[in-house]
């Protein structure tokens, strides 16, 4: 069925209408403060929508979403959401999630040039050859490729322990502990991979900065 845009603003009319029927005060708790607990990094891809799939209300979740879910470390409109996260929000949680069958990871395996999203691919590639053998000794396409997904999500959560914001915030508040998980659309189901908890150690000592009390 198309919907137009303006189906979009009726229904949005019909849904204010009935949480507040359902709580009365649901809108006036929400209007002078947020306080959710997670930031939810992920795939731009509409079938994967983060409070639906959680099971979550408005004010619980802080999202930043892109495609293929990259924590690029110079992606200011990233570290900029990581940082209001963690430092004003104080937020206990940072998931990553990734989904199967991602399109972007999809498109970074072949040598396609695909215009400029090559820029943003390009990490997903180096992800790729770090782990070459381990990804082309799988016999499928699929498999490959579902590989790959697991492997770029492990990585995001070592970027997000990379970055002085997340080391700075485990050193003085113990938080917050980051999290990978994959969404499989075949199911709805999500499946974590990954946890590092606060001050857990990095992929190499490099990413650790020694000058975060000054
Ligand atoms: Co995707």
């Amino acid at each position: 069925m198309e919907r137009t845009v303006n189906h979009l603003l009726l229904e949005n009319k019909a849904w204010a209408k009935e949480k507040k029927l359902e709580d009365p005060q649901f809108f006036d708790r929400l209007v002078n403060i947020q306080r959710p607990e997670f930031l939810w990094i992920g795939c731009s891809d509409s079938r994967v929508p983060p409070n639906e799939i959680t099971q979550t209300q408005p004010g619980e979740i802080f999202i930043h979403r892109n495609v293929a879910n990259l924590v690029v470390h110079t992606d200011l409109n990233l570290l900029s959401v990581l940082q209001y996260a963690v430092e004003v929000l104080e937020v206990k949680h940072v998931v990553v999630c990734g989904h199967y069958g991602c399109g972007g990871v999809k498109a970074a395996m072949t040598r396609h040039s695909f215009g400029i999203i090559n820029k943003w691919l390009r990490n997903i590639k180096d992800v790729y050859r770090l782990h070459q053998g381990q990804i082309e000794s799988l016999p499928t396409e699929d498999e490959r490729l579902n590989r790959l997904i697991e492997l770029n999500i492990e990585e995001q959560v070592q970027n997000l322990a990379e970055t002085s914001i997340v080391q700075k915030a485990w050193k003085k508040h113990g938080r917050p502990h980051l999290h990978g998980w994959v969404y499989d659309l075949h199911d709805g189901i999500i499946k974590p991979l990954t946890s590092l908890p606060p001050g857990a150690p990095l992929h190499h000592p490099i990413f650790e900065y020694d000058n975060l009390d000054e």
